[in-house]
């Protein structure tokens, strides 16, 4: 049993196979957070919490005169608002008579076999008694608001997942204007917070700092993720290194904005609370009504690389779903960065050629097919394909690809439109912006209001035929602007503040919808590269587009930014052009194919003008790739140096027997009198003798690891090696 009551003590343990987790329902039937981290079995952790009297920090009637239970300084799974707790808020609420208070004390609690769902929201899976389900249920009893805390424990995996539902059993409308999925609030430490900033076309750069004792905010005001943040922090001890220390991560499934808090308190703990962006949210909870927050899925290991490994395995298997997520993916040419808008049928099938005889198995048909598309100042909205670029239509394009041997597939960029396209001119009322204003422009495009059913049925009207009628096999879903205007024309004056989460929902019901009905096709996630990069969206799409910056030396740190949550089957990665379109940097094809090989592999350049050389060692990479590409997309990811630090930066995948490996380096910036290229090797057998095949010596897993490996020297401009090791013999 990975969930246990102690009816004595009124303890909940949660335990999953290196992780303990406890609260406990104090005497006023808060509930209180003991502990997560190491394993600790059953013993009540409960002795840890000091009850002193600390001025300043109120105390609830029932402990005036003895002024030692204070909400102020005890830890707490989810906290009451206005009543004493002056740390960030899980809640804020309205209630009907104006006041702000809501006192949120124990009602029940349920263990239920198998995982939550949450409606309308993504959710981790069960694949079959993988996981337990707590709910606690918390009432403010004045107003009648309920809370109920789900957990969902995955033992094996080291996961606690959870989120909120408020319902209303109250008689009038209560309003919420912050509804929280977590709150956390962890043992006292010298903690430090990574998370993962960036812009477009440099998205999730780790930063690491300290978290002092004002209110840090990691988030997203934009209606999605985001470049700029990511909705996964780490918090970690201050000496945490990828090997050993603790290491927290607080992963939000959901693909809107979003708000991570942390605040080291006047005792030097530290809280953190994430959930839905509060800026523009408002939620009117009638009588009987409930709102569901988005998940939060946590996990605690030794060690920054352990961590990665829990998320990379719990994405993979228990977050992306359908029949590809788990499968060998096609190695792909996207035609965007080969010809961008100017595109025609002979362009196309030029290019497809190319890449089919060179080995590529599919072909992506970029933006510009559609309406009157030429640029990127109109056509969105149009989903009909442009005559005048390719006259024979979609199928005969699509036909003659697939002649090829090569499957096809599409790019579109629902949610949004140009006021130049059909759809503007006949519905200008679908596009959210507020009454009076002019609406500000991003890319000169608007955005749908996906929270107006009207919209999303178009939309699917519209997609679900392209699927019907054409033999695609892949989309690109794209998303190429932040969202403003949050107004929907369909929702009352006192309902605007739901717009933000009521678009989220109507994104993810359209996509279930479509991955229902379509389960064949592989749909890929995309929001001008990277800005929607969230296991919300991986829920329905097991691929995203990584990064429109497709330079092999910026994806370096991209790329592994972005392993500290993510794993490399997620991460649609292209070899692209030199010099490349957003740098300007010259690199190697060589180099270009070991970064890009980290990925769901792709190629984004014109085939059509390379030379011979440059596609013979693009057949080479391709083949390579499907050797290698279940020791890459299965194996265990190992960051080797700091991803953002040294003159070389070096990864390592290593297969879950530990009998193959495959070590990768890229100099970053050559020197003329170099250090040695010097790495220790990580997750090897230790007894076991190891072929290296680029070099063809045998080293024991031991010396790989203890004493480590040299490189031979390289020179030029950023070169790059990789090392295939397979177990000869153990001893
Ligand atoms: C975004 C995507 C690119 C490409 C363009 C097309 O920027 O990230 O890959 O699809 O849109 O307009």
């Amino acid at each position: 049993m990975s969930i246990v009551y102690d009816q004595q003590h009124k303890l909940l343990t949660l335990t999953t196979a290196n992780t303990g987790y406890q609260m406990q329902i104090d005497e006023l039937g808060f509930l209180r957070h003991l502990h997560y981290g190491s394993k600790t079995g059953s013993q009540n952790l409960a002795y840890q919490i000091l009850e002193h009297d600390y001025a300043f920090s109120g105390n609830p009637v029932e402990f005036r005169k003895e002024r030692t239970h204070s909400l102020d300084i005890i830890p707490q799974e989810f906290t009451s608002f206005g009543v004493g707790d002056f740390r960030v808020n899980s809640v804020a609420v309205v209630n009907p008579d104006g006041s702000r208070a809501a006192r949120f004390q124990y009602v029940s609690h349920e263990i239920l076999d198998g995982k939550y769902t949450i409606p309308g929201l993504p959710a981790a899976y069960d694949n079959g008694n993988e996981a337990q389900t707590l709910v606690v249920t918390l009432k403010d009893d004045v107003t009648g608001l309920m809370v109920r805390l789900y957990y969902g424990v995955f033992e094996k995996l080291d996961v606690i997942t959870r989120y909120a539902e408020f319902v209303n059993a109250g008689e009038e409308t209560i309003t919420l204007d912050k509804a929280s999925s977590v709150c956390l609030d962890l043992p006292l430490g010298n903690w430090d917070l990574m998370h993962f900033w960036g812009k477009h076309a440099l998205e999730r750069q780790p930063e690491r700092s300290p978290i002092g004792h004002c209110v840090t905010t990691v988030g997203s005001t934009r209606g999605t993720s985001s470049h700029q943040h990511n909705p996964f922090i780490i918090i970690c001890d201050h000496d945490a290194t990828e090997d050993y220390g603790d290491s927290y991560g607080l992963m939000l499934a959901y693909s809107g904005g979003f708000k991570a808090e942390l605040e080291n308190n006047q005792i030097n703990c530290v809280r953190a609370v994430m959930g839905i962006d509060d800026t523009y949210f408002s939620w009117k909870l009638g009588p009987g009504q409930s709102f569901h927050t988005p998940e939060v899925i946590l996990s605690y290991a030794d060690g920054l690389t352990a961590l990665s490994h829990n998320y990379h395995r719990f994405i993979r298997h228990n977050i992306c779903r359908g029949k590809h997520h788990l499968e060998k993916r096609p190695v792909l040419i996207n035609n965007w960065e080969a010809t961008y808008f100017q595109l025609d049928e002979e362009k196309m099938f030029a290019l497809a050629k190319e890449a089919a005889a060179l080995g590529i198995d599919q072909f992506v048909l970029d933006d510009g097919w559609f309406g009157e598309r030429y640029d990127d100042n109109a056509g969105l909205g149009d989903w009909f394909v442009n005559y005048k670029k390719l006259p024979n239509g979609l199928d005969s394009l699509i036909n003659k690809i697939n002649g090829l041997g090569m499957k096809f597939g599409i790019w579109v960029e629902p949610e949004m439109v140009n006021e130049d396209s059909e759809l503007y001119r006949s519905h200008p009322d679908w596009a959210l912006s507020e009454p009076g204003r002019t609406p500000t422009f991003g890319r000169n495009q608007l955005v749908l209001d996906m929270s107006n059913k009207e919209v999303v049925d178009y939309l699917y009207d519209c997609l679900s035929t392209l699927l019907k009628e054409h033999n695609i096999a892949y989309i690109k879903w794209d998303f190429n602007r932040s969202i403003c205007n949050v107004y929907s024309h369909v929702l009352p004056a006192d309902r605007q503040g739901e717009v933000s989460h009521r678009f989220v929902l109507g994104l993810y019901g359209l996509l279930e919808r479509l991955i229902s009905e379509f389960p064949d096709v592989l749909f890929e996630g995309c929001s001008g590269g990277g800005g929607r990069f969230d296991a919300g969206m991986l829920y329905y799409t097991p691929q995203i587009w990584l990064s429109d910056d497709t330079d092999a030396i910026e994806r370096l740190i991209i790329q592994g930014g972005t392993s500290y949550g993510y794993p490399v089957s997620s991460m649609g990665a292209h070899v692209s052009a030199s010099p490349n379109h957003q740098t300007g940097r010259r690199t190697p094809m060589y180099t270009r194919g070991v970064v890009a090989m980290s990925g769901a592999f792709g190629y984004e350049l014109d085939l059509t003008r390379l030379l011979k050389r440059d596609k013979e060692e693009i057949r080479e990479q391709v083949q390579q790739y499907h050797q290698d590409e279940i020791l890459i997309h299965r194996g265990l990811y190992y960051r080797l140096t700091d991803v953002a630090k040294g003159y070389y930066t070096a990864w390592q995948f290593v297969s879950e027997d530990k009998s193959q490996s495959l070590v990768n380096l890229v100099v970053t910036s050559p020197q003329p009198t170099p250090d040695p290229l010097h790495i220790r090797f990580k997750g090897l057998d230790p007894d076991t003798l190891y072929r290296i095949k680029e070099d063809k010596q045998n080293i024991t897993g031991a010396a790989l690891m203890k004493a480590g490996y040299t490189f031979t020297p390289m020179m030029g401009d950023y070169p790059a090696a990789q090392l295939h090791l397979s177990a000869v013999s153990c001893k």
